[in-house]
């Protein structure tokens, strides 16, 4: 099969678009045949510097496309079906091998493009809000970095519980499409003074809540945009900024931090009933996926690079 690989992580031109044998069926799982790829923050970050697990490396956490094999142990799937699948590498490629109990089915008449985004951001942005942040109606929440993948499911589900949505971008730009997904009040945290401004919004208290995917800088920030007992949520690091965090900011107004990471929940039956909603609600029409551009997969390094340019709103996808 092709796939765009590398051997060494750094820049996007670190992309081969090679042919690599093709992946095996284990006990378990299927053989998917990928049709759209999502673009996710952490494939980027592992390119750019993380882990490589095999050489050359397969990127990539999250595809949609139709089943080819199936093992023989698995009974919930079939050849032929549609699939929306996680995991831990491997999405930028024409084939990929991933466990049954990663793949949700594709809705009938759903498009896949856009429901080849929705396990990761969905599922992370549901468990940041409400499985670790407690998020309740009438409270005030704090996105980071509201354009990004992550960031516009948060905007939407927030929205939909019955909070106030506040959500930063590097631009006023950046933040106007996200209105229209129930954006209360945009703030530009480029500006120096960020930090009252979300002050200033949420009643001069700080809000209840804050989703923090970006990190460094930015998550010392969130957690001084809190109110009094208000909690903060670290979800990433998009924003590449080694400034660790000073344990110090908590205590004074009684401020709780809680990691999230999706994947110690994808496995269990909630999170999987979770994901298989947010997948019926996009199919729908009832929660949206921003895609901002679609390239081809021997363009991934094009398109990487669109993403690090930090011009993407919303979710980049390629298609093998
Ligand atoms: N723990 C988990 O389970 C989990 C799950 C999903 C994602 N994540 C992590 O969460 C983060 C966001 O993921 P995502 O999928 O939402 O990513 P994404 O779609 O690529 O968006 C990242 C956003 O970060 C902002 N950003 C700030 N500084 C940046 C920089 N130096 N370079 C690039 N972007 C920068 C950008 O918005 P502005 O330009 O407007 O600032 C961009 O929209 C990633 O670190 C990812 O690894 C963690």
């Amino acid at each position: 099969m092709k796939a765009a690989v590398y051997y060494e992580t750094g820049a996007p031109d670190v992309f081969r678009y090679e042919d690599v044998p093709d992946p095996e069926l284990f006990p378990g799982g299927v053989v998917v045949r990928v049709e759209a790829i999502s673009i996710e923050g952490g494939d980027t970050l592992n390119r750019a510097g993380g882990m490589l697990q095999t050489t050359p490396h397969i990127v990539g956490y999250q595809c949609a496309g139709t089943i080819e094999a199936v093992a023989d142990d698995v009974t919930d799937r079939h050849v032929g079906q549609q699939v929306v699948a996680t995991m831990m590498w491997g999405s930028h490629a024409e084939l990929v091998a991933v466990p049954a109990v990663v793949t949700w089915p594709v809705p009938d008449g759903a498009d896949l493009t856009a429901v080849a985004c929705v396990p990761i951001a969905f599922g992370t942005a549901d468990d940041c809000l409400f499985e670790f942040g407690h998020l309740q109606p009438g409270e005030t929440v704090l996105i980071q970095a509201g354009a990004g993948g992550v960031g516009v499911a948060a905007i939407q589900l927030a929205k939909r519980a019955g909070a106030t949505v506040l959500a930063t971008a590097s631009s006023e730009a950046r933040l106007a499409p996200l209105h229209e997904l129930g954006l209360d009040h945009g703030i530009d945290y480029t500006r120096d003074d960020w930090i009252a401004e979300v002050r200033r919004i949420a009643g001069g208290q700080g809000v209840d809540l804050a989703v923090d995917s970006v990190g460094g800088r930015v998550l010392k920030g969130s957690v001084q945009c809190l109110r009094y007992r208000g909690r903060a949520i670290t979800v990433g690091s998009a924003g590449r900024d080694p400034e660790p965090f000073d344990v110090a900011l908590l205590s004074m107004g009684n401020h709780s931090l809680t990691g999230v990471f999706l994947g110690a929940e994808i496995i269990n039956e909630r999170t999987r009933e979770m994901i298989g909603r947010h997948i019926d609600d996009v199919a729908a029409g009832r929660l949206r996926v921003l895609v901002d551009r679609e390239f081809s997969l021997a363009e991934a390094a094009a398109a990487h690079a669109y993403v690090e340019s930090r011009r993407a709103i919303g979710r980049v996808v390629l298609h093998p």
